[in-house]
């Protein structure tokens, strides 16, 4: 299981993805839905464009859940959580996840060092610099590339 918001996925986003598909049968990608937070991208737009940045990769599957991770991977008997840490920062909040998911339910994380070229990425400052008509085309799939122009276009603020 690879969870996130991927709002939008990010070139950093699908470096972990292939290398968690390298590694198991099947993996799964979720965007876990925030009821608190509106978001940039609807989920069901999120999960589009998901599907075509991995479309290259055929042992993934795209999902979406609202809930606990663990209850996700309980109900679809998913022992591993995959998770990419790009900096020492990260690693904070990751490891109180990790700790906390394998004391709910015993689920393991495993976390993959993300490849450097793609460490400074995210999905908010992606999105700021499309905002503000910057070019993010190094930085994300092209299709989410195509889709922030669009959104640009629409919404010159
Ligand atoms: O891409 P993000 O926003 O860093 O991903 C964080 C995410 C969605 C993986 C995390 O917030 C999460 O697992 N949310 C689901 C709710 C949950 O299980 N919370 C308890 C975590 S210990």
């Amino acid at each position: 299981m690879c969870p996130g918001s991927f709002d939008p996925v990010t070139n950093g986003h699908v470096d972990v993805i292939n290398r968690a598909a390298a590694l198991y049968d099947e993996l799964v990608v979720a965007v876990l839905v925030n009821p608190g937070k509106a978001g940039f991208f609807p989920v069901e737009e999120r999960m589009e464009l998901l599907r075509e940045a991995v479309a290259h990769l055929p042992n993934v599957r795209v999902d979406s859940f609202q809930g606990l991770l663990v209850d996700y991977c309980g109900a679809h008997d998913i022992p591993v959580i995959v998770k990419g840490l790009r900096a020492v920062s990260d690693f904070e909040y990751e490891l109180q996840m990790a700790q906390m998911n394998r004391e709910l339910a015993a689920i393991e994380t495993l976390f993959v060092p993300t490849a450097p070229q793609v460490g400074h990425l995210s999905s908010s400052l992606v999105k700021q610099i499309a905002t503000f008509g910057g070019d993010v085309s190094r930085l994300v799939p092209k299709v989410v590339d195509d889709r922030l122009r669009e959104r640009a276009a629409q919404d010159p603020s």
